[in-house]
């Protein structure tokens, strides 16, 4: 049986308000409780027991499942999906990005991660994104040439093939060339996106004349084609990801970078040099089971790591989805996480960083949760480590949330499973189009602009060669070794937020992957809870007001996308936010 389960199907029920049991005692936390239900109403999840694919958008998971169907494995898939999103969602992601990929190898149970972060180009100094001294305005650093990282996603496709796949490597861009030269239908969220970046789109000519042709955004429904796109695939497919590095790809990439509006730094050495580095999982132990992801340069890992560690000792299963105190505690174990993240995490091969998941540090940590309220300031802790404390950043760091990046989960019939959050940063990341026919990356914008506060070095400043620090957080969890969940999300430093909340919603409170997925968000990064717009989530804005919390109704655009493997059986969710669905056998 194959079956597909489209998310927009699911979209308008799942935050459907309930009203709350009237006969339930009206006393001690009992009070502190959303007027609805935060448990979305999604229709029963149908399971399969083969394998499955959830991704961003039908056409790049169809072709995963195209790959599975042929008995390629969840590496194989992943290649087909990525080089399809690339052309169908290529404000998210793409061949001018970069990714991070957690993998679980079914036969050994070992698990391990990718890291295709972009890189700062060799000519890179820490006042990159400085003039005269003064910080830059974000967009002003975004747009154009300066901001492009030298992209890691064409060689990723390629080392996670070589390590593990098993299906023809040429065939796996078969869909992709396939819809680029035929054409695909722009959707929706692709014209809106196009709609809402009119301004910025249009400051380079190459990007404008594709997604704005004869000044008019495209719309959906209008059938688009790419023969630069196809063609580069084509090339990859054939020679390798290495064509990408080098000769007229790499040489197009440059002088894209280099004619942009503002000019990049990029050149033909740095793309020589790009490598993909295996580094070991990073994991924290919750409810029992392991949760495990991306190690630095991502926070995802540590941060969600730290979250999780300090709400162990607590009751949060018990208290429900609608407890303010249960998400006092999420919101305040999320704000001292993030107090440490601004402070510590960066890039590992460049400086270093203490034992963030240090258990005893972390119930140290988690003691200071033991209140009635919430806590009036956070700071960075002091985590154990041997090496002086040199690398400081204060402040918080401003991560916009915009309607880019990507999360591929992916589990085959062997049992191997695949967490991919891949990126091109900002919404058409640089804006900036290569003659290839795909985006260029502003990752470098990741970096922090400020290279000191407080006359300290600030651990995530731009260095030549390093890698910005991300949020990035696909996840794998395991319990007694054997393969529990996959999850990841877009959505900025909210990414720690969503994935978070994701695997408490399943972990504690029981609920299948589409409602995890759909579950109304609660964000609180620095201080200020998030609320999401127009859900059950704003029931708890007077609570938690109550328990000291600044709160912000606003838009919370995640990009979920689950697989829960239980028993034999595979069941999933996709983001109802976004376009994904889920396809399983
Ligand atoms: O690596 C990071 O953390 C960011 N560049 C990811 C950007 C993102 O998720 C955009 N949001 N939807």
């Amino acid at each position: 049986m194959r079956l597909i389960l489209l998310c927009c199907l699911l979209a308008n029920p799942v935050f459907a308000q309930q009203s709350t049991d009237q006969s339930a005692p009206e006393s001690g936390s009992d009070e502190r409780r959303a007027a609805v239900s935060l448990v979305p109403q999604t229709d029963a999840a149908v399971p399969s027991e083969q394998w499955m694919v959830s991704a961003a958008n039908p056409l790049a998971a169809e072709a995963g499942a195209a790959v599975l169907r042929q008995g390629g494995n969840a590496a194989d898939a992943m290649v087909a999906v990525q080089s399809v999103l690339g052309l169908v969602e290529p404000q998210s992601s793409g061949l001018g990005g970069g990714a991070f990929l957690v993998w679980f190898d079914a036969a050994t149970g070992h698990l391990t991660t990718l890291d295709a972060r972009e890189t700062a180009p060799r000519a890179a100094r820490t006042t990159l994104f400085q003039t005269d001294g003064q910080t830059m305005g974000f967009f002003d650093a975004v747009v154009g040439g300066l901001s492009v990282g030298t992209p890691g996603t064409p060689a990723l496709l390629e080392e996670a093939h070589r390590l593990w796949g098993n299906h023809n490597w040429a065939q796996l861009f078969d869909s992709a060339i396939a819809h680029a030269e035929q054409g695909f239908e722009v959707s929706a969220r692709l014209a809106s996106a196009i709609d809402n970046d009119q301004e910025k789109l249009s400051t380079q000519p190459a990007t404008a004349d594709y997604f704005l042709p004869e000044g008019t955004p495209l719309s959906a429904g209008d059938t688009l084609k790419n023969p630069a796109y196809a063609s580069t695939l084509r090339a990859i497919a054939r020679d390798g990801a290495g064509v990408f590095y080098k000769g007229n790809i790499a040489q197009g990439i440059v002088n894209a970078v280099q004619a942009a509006s503002q000019p990049g730094l990029l050149t033909l050495d740095d793309l020589a040099a790009y490598h993909v580095i295996e580094r070991e999982a990073v994991c924290a132990n919750y409810r029992g089971a392991d949760v495990c992801g991306m190690g630095p340069p991502s926070s995802g890992a540590l941060t969600v790591g730290q979250i999780l560690s300090m709400l162990e000792p607590y009751n949060i299963a018990a208290m429900g989805p609608e407890s303010a105190d249960a998400w006092r505690l999420i919101g305040d174990a999320s704000r001292l996480a993030f107090a440490d993240r601004g402070l510590y995490m960066a890039d590992e091969d460049f400086v270093p960083i203490p034992d963030l998941l240090d258990i005893n540090y972390l119930d140290e940590r988690a003691t200071l949760l033991q209140r009635e309220d919430a806590l009036p300031s956070v700071e960075a802790g002091s985590p154990p480590w041997d090496q002086a404390a040199l690398e400081v950043e204060w402040g918080q760091s401003w991560s916009p949330s915009r309607a880019s990046t990507s999360h591929i989960s992916i589990v085959d019939a062997q049992g191997n499973a695949l967490s991919m959050t891949t990126t091109i940063e900002n919404g058409f990341g640089s804006r900036v189009m290569a003659p290839g026919g795909f985006l260029l990356n502003n990752e470098l914008t990741d970096f922090s602009f400020a290279t000191q506060a407080d006359g300290r070095p600030i651990a995530n400043r731009v260095e030549p060669g390093k890698r910005p620090r991300s949020s990035m957080a696909p996840t794998i969890v395991l319990r007694d070794g054997k393969l529990e969940l996959v999850v990841g999300s877009p959505g900025g430093s909210r990414i720690i937020g969503y994935v978070a909340q994701a695997l408490i919603a399943q972990l504690d409170w029981g609920m299948d992957p589409q409602q995890a997925a759909a579950m109304p968000h609660l964000v609180n990064r620095f201080g200020t809870y998030d609320l999401e717009q127009g859900t059950a989530a704003e029931g708890l804005a007077d609570e938690l007001q109550a328990l000291g919390f600044e709160t912000n109704v606003r838009d919370l655009n995640s990009g979920l996308h689950i697989i829960a493997h239980s028993n034999g059986r595979l069941t999933g969710g996709a983001d109802p936010r976004r376009e994904g669905v889920v396809i399983g056998k």
